[in-house]
């Protein structure tokens, strides 16, 4: 046997016992054994240099990347799924799919779905070219994602090739989770190291699949499963409009399955992992029966799940129901109903918020919960609180489903103490003393210190968060030393900031059980955070705008602000008229940015930022990369005749805020031409081509429902 031989039939065998490892579980030989194999391959490769192969079972763990990762263009958008949280739900759809199929095909009756457990984990999409793994990209806002390859590569239930006869280039979709042993075991070790634990295995996992040391990610043992395959029709990215016609088998597969069984069959027999409880349903009841036996036995799995995916079966039946610019039509996510238990409340507190708005939470005697230790949970407002008449010292009943905040639904009044009296709100703010107030008509209250230093800790840790600036390393802990000696008073005095400063600092990390360890800050620790606060000082336009903390812009208002004015000067600049013909941009979010802007306060922390290096600017890339969102993405619409209910320019306002586009004249890639009174001769061209028309009725609805 030639080494060459030796070299293609070692990483065969090793794919193969990766795969009765990683994905079956179900191992043929032991640990020194795969070993053995691996030392022989490795020691065959570096003798021959010229057979080495980055798709080698020896090269999963590449270099660490320098900077951060880059944005890749998904294909086709990922999109997400519609949730059913209750068995009436669930029948709902089963309604919907069966009137949606026998509308356009005539035949009703019972309709054959596929159930799958719902991974609780982190969306996935890998690219394989002639077999190989080229890409692996996390979903990101569905359009753009993360070019996360480097530690994709790592994970060993993810085959590097796939077994011989996949072809061309192919998109895989699935899941990137955590098992519940490895969570437990790296929180273990991180209480150890006192770094804060994370909070469950999904967070966990999205947090490792970013770290930039894919060796770190190798020890982690992030796992797999897929469930979908997207073929890539070459050249530009498909519009969500668009994307929603596509079936999910692919395009350039010859001959796709006809059913989403055979899919997931086809996908196991190319070597990748796939979740294996899945079941063909052959209807509502079926269904019903699946997720009802899931409900109690998902404890049993070693993965968590948080409900079942039901999946029409038939393909060619997927692409009749199509989806809309969020959720496929064919597909529901069916919830298991949130957990609950009962726990002593042993104080009712109050938060101070980035706004100053003052909110009540609940401290609990720690109870364990849909997986997790709850020692804290929300209590909305005063009235609600006054309402449920719930107070402290009371048993009380906490539920949290999924990722959401636990939260209180009401005292068990057989078991009230004698004691206990209603709660109150304080009378003054807990942080900085100054009176409370309650605007007429809210149920919120605020302190109006605009110098309350709780404010200033929300409004910091916003601005350092990993979604707005991303500085790593300046948290809540932290920020409230640097508030407590006044070595910052506004966000621009963290650019002043030195590792001499920080070093002396402590940091703060909180156990499982609750108890806080003290740690002395470090230099190594203090260098690491002014470098990333050295860094965030060129992060992109939108960071600093949303970083800001201006009511009601979020990340995607940011961003389309930042695409739409290009630096922070002329959004400044920008009259609530300007900012409102803004795609997207409606009369509160202009009106927020406008007032934000006319106070004094708020144009010298601009100013202080600018003089401290922060970039005011986007960069053509920030400026080009904002692709339309919103229920009318993708879609053109062409206007002829007169509207009895609204202005030629009222209507294009209204296409284009739900992000649709106005066109002056009609093709065959038009969606659809509204036709008022008198129209031109657009419609007489619309009726020719084929293109939908609609009329002022039907044009409202569609602004209306969408
Ligand atoms: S199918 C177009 N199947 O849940 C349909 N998703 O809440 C794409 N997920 O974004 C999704 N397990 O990340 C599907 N068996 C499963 C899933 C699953 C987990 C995730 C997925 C999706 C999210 C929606």
């Amino acid at each position: 046997m030639t080494p060459a031989d030796r070299i293609e039939e070692l990483r065969r065998l090793i794919r193969h016992h990766e795969e009765r490892y990683y994905v079956l579980g179900d191992p043929e030989i032991a640990d020194v054994e795969f070993d053995a194999l691996m030392r022989e391959l490795e020691q065959l490769e570096a003798e021959h240099p010229d057979l080495a192969s980055e798709h080698s079972p020896t090269r999963r763990v590449g270099g660490r990347a320098a900077a951060g990762f880059a944005t890749v263009e998904h294909a086709l958008p990922m999109l997400s799924l519609d949730n059913a949280y209750s068995e009436d739900e669930l029948r709902a759809f089963d309604d919907r799919v069966r009137r949606g199929l026998a509308a356009a095909v005539q035949a009703a009756g019972e309709v054959a779905y596929v159930a799958e457990l719902k991974i609780d984990g982190v969306s996935i999409a890998l690219t394989y070219e002639d077999g190989l793994l080229v890409r692996g990209a996390t979903r990101g806002d569905g359009v753009h994602g993360e070019d996360v390859t480097s530690n994709i590569r790592t994970i060993r239930a993810i085959p590097l090739r796939l077994r011989d006869g996949v072809a061309s280039r192919i998109e895989i979709r699935g899941e990137v989770y955590l098992p519940r042993k490895a969570f437990e075991r790296i929180n273990r070790e991180r209480e150890e190291i006192g770094e804060p634990l994370f909070a469950n295995p999904r967070n966990a996992a999205a947090g490792t699949l970013r770290n930039l040391d894919p060796a770190l990610v190798a020890k982690r043992g992030l796992s797999a499963f897929f469930y979908q395959v997207v073929g890539r029709p070459e050249g530009r990215p498909l519009q969500r409009s668009e994307a929603a016609q596509q079936s999910d088998v692919g395009a350039d597969l010859q001959v796709g399955p006809a059913t989403h069984a055979s899919t997931l069959e086809m996908l196991r027999s190319w070597g990748l992992p796939v979740e294996p409880h899945w079941r063909r349903c052959a209807g509502l009841e079926e269904l019903l029966a699946f997720c009802r036996g899931w409900h109690d036995k998902r404890r049993t799995l070693e993965f968590d799940t948080d409900g079942v995916v039901v999946k029409l079966d038939s393909v060619a039946n997927r692409s009749l129901l199509g989806a809309t610019s969020k959720f496929p039509r064919w597909a529901i996510a069916f919830k298991f109903p949130a957990e609950q238990k009962t726990t002593r409340l042993k104080k009712i507190d109050v938060n101070v918020g980035r706004t100053g708005a003052v909110t009540p939470f609940a401290v609990l005697e720690p109870v364990s919960l849909a997986g997790t230790t709850v020692s804290m949970a929300t209590l909305h407002n005063a009235d609600d609180i006054a309402r449920k008449d719930i107070r402290e010292g009371d048993v009380v009943l906490v539920e949290k489903a999924g990722d959401v905040i636990p939260r209180v639904i009401g005292p068990v009044l057989s078991r009230r103490p004698s004691d206990a009296v209603p709660w109150q709100m304080p009378a003054a703010c807990p942080r900085c003393g100054a009176a409370l107030h309650r605007p007429e008509g809210e149920v919120v209250w605020r302190c109006e210190n605009t110098s309350c230093p709780a404010k200033l800790q929300r409004g910091l840790e916003h601005f350092a968060s990993r979604s707005a600036m991303n500085i790593e390393g300046l948290g809540e802990s932290l920020i409230a030393q640097l508030l407590e000696r006044r070595l910052v008073t506004d966000y621009a005095d963290v650019y002043g900031l030195t590792a001499e400063t920080l070093a002396g600092l402590t940091s703060t990390s909180v156990r499982a059980d609750g108890r806080e360890i003290q740690r002395r800050f470090g230099e190594k620790n203090a260098a690491k955070v002014v470098a990333q606060i050295e860094r965030s000082k060129t992060n992109a336009l939108w960071r600093v705008i949303y970083g800001l903390g201006i009511r009601h812009i979020g990340e995607r208002a940011a961003q389309v602000l930042a695409a739409a004015f290009g630096s922070l000067d002329a959004l400044a600049a920008a009259s609530v008229d300007q900012l409102q013909r803004t795609h997207e941009i409606g009369p509160v979010l202009a009106e927020s940015v406008r007032s934000w802007m006319d106070e004094p306060r708020n144009r010298a922390l601009v100013e202080r930022l600018r003089h401290a290096g922060v970039r005011m600017e986007a960069a053509p890339e920030e400026r080009a990369r904002i692709a339309p969102e919103g229920p009318l993405a993708g879609r053109t619409y062409v206007l002829t005749g007169t509207l009895a209910s609204m202005t030629r320019e009222e209507a294009i306002a209204a296409i284009e805020r739900l992000g649709g586009n106005v066109a002056g004249s009609v093709s065959r890639k038009t969606s659809g031409v509204i036709v008022g009174a008198d129209p031109g001769s657009k419609a007489e061209k619309a009726r020719e081509l084929g293109v939908p028309m609609l009329d002022e009725a039907a044009f409202l609805k569609v602004i209306r429902s969408e």
